[in-house]
């Protein structure tokens, strides 16, 4: 991919060992302890591995495959957002097309330098580009992706989630696709619970509530296919659901795969 994000950006960046820097090198302050985790523990490689033997899933990734599948039917640049440990889509994606052309991106550079160190390693997929970047500020020109690829990549998006929704609407061609798979907190489910914890549960983690559909039209797509998918009980690591387990609560969430057509 020579030469990719020099055509794409919009924005001034640094290189450093390959990787692009549209924000600072360092951490941010509220990550460091979650990225000293990342590489004490080898968090992205264990993902990997269990990618590799098929073995990878959690809430957010039940129709991953079917998603991958849409991804490179479509073809093009895919901007994977909020990367994360698990690679989002990238890694179903890879798996049907190592040759596919990914940016793999996340505000959190450590993810970024994992990724990479792994490829490098061994994979060794052609055409992968990683981007350090703020998906509420992209370094795109408009209308320059064809397709941005979210596993939970935007109901995390620890900023203003409208302002990088309207980031991803922007930097889309027409025809560009928004894949974003998410979940949101149940509530019929969380009404059945004592209201002293529905009470915490909303005020600490109200963005939790919201599944963002109505936002999605907001900002201009206006065909979007929205699949509700099953409603599970997780018991996953997450900030929720380690706030809940102190009470002895496993929460049953709503999730969903959506195509937002630009
Ligand atoms: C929980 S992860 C999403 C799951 C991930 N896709 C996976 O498959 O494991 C959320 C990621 O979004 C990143 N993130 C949060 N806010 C962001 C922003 N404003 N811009 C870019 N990335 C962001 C975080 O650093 C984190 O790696």
């Amino acid at each position: 991919m020579d030469n990719l994000m020099e055509k794409k950006s919009s924005k001034s960046f640094e290189i450093k060992n390959g990787i692009y820097y549209y924000i600072l090198e360092q951490e941010l302050s509220w990550n460091d302890e979650w990225t000293k985790k990342l590489i004490s523990k080898n968090l992205i490689e264990g993902c990997w591995e269990l990618h590799k033997s098929n073995k990878y899933g959690n809430i957010l990734t039940l129709k991953a495959a079917e998603a991958a599948k849409k991804i490179i039917d479509h073809g093009g640049i895919i901007l994977e957002i909020g990367t994360g440990l698990g690679g989002g889509f990238m890694p179903y994606v890879l798996k049907l097309d190592k040759s596919a052309r990914i940016i793999i991106s996340d505000l959190c550079p450590t993810v970024c330098i994992e990724w990479k160190k792994i490829f490098e390693k061994e994979y060794f997929p052609k055409n992968i580009t990683y981007a350090v970047l703020d998906n509420c500020e992209l370094p795109f020109f408009d209308e320059s992706i064809d397709i941005i690829s979210s596993c939970g990549g935007l109901v995390n998006i620890e900023t203003d989630k409208i302002k990088a929704l309207k980031e991803f609407h922007r930097v889309l061609k027409k025809g560009g696709i928004f894949i974003d798979s998410g979940v949101s907190i149940n509530n019929e489910y969380l009404s059945t619970l004592s209201n002293d914890f529905q009470n915490k549960i909303k005020e600490k983690f109200s963005v939790m509530f919201n599944d963002y559909l109505t936002e999605c039209y907001d900002v201009g797509f206006d065909e979007i296919i929205n699949i509700e998918g099953e409603k599970i009980i997780d018991k996953d690591p997450s900030y929720v659901n380690e706030f809940c387990k102190q009470y002895g609560i496993f929460l049953l969430y709503n999730t969903y795969l959506r195509y937002c057509i630009k």
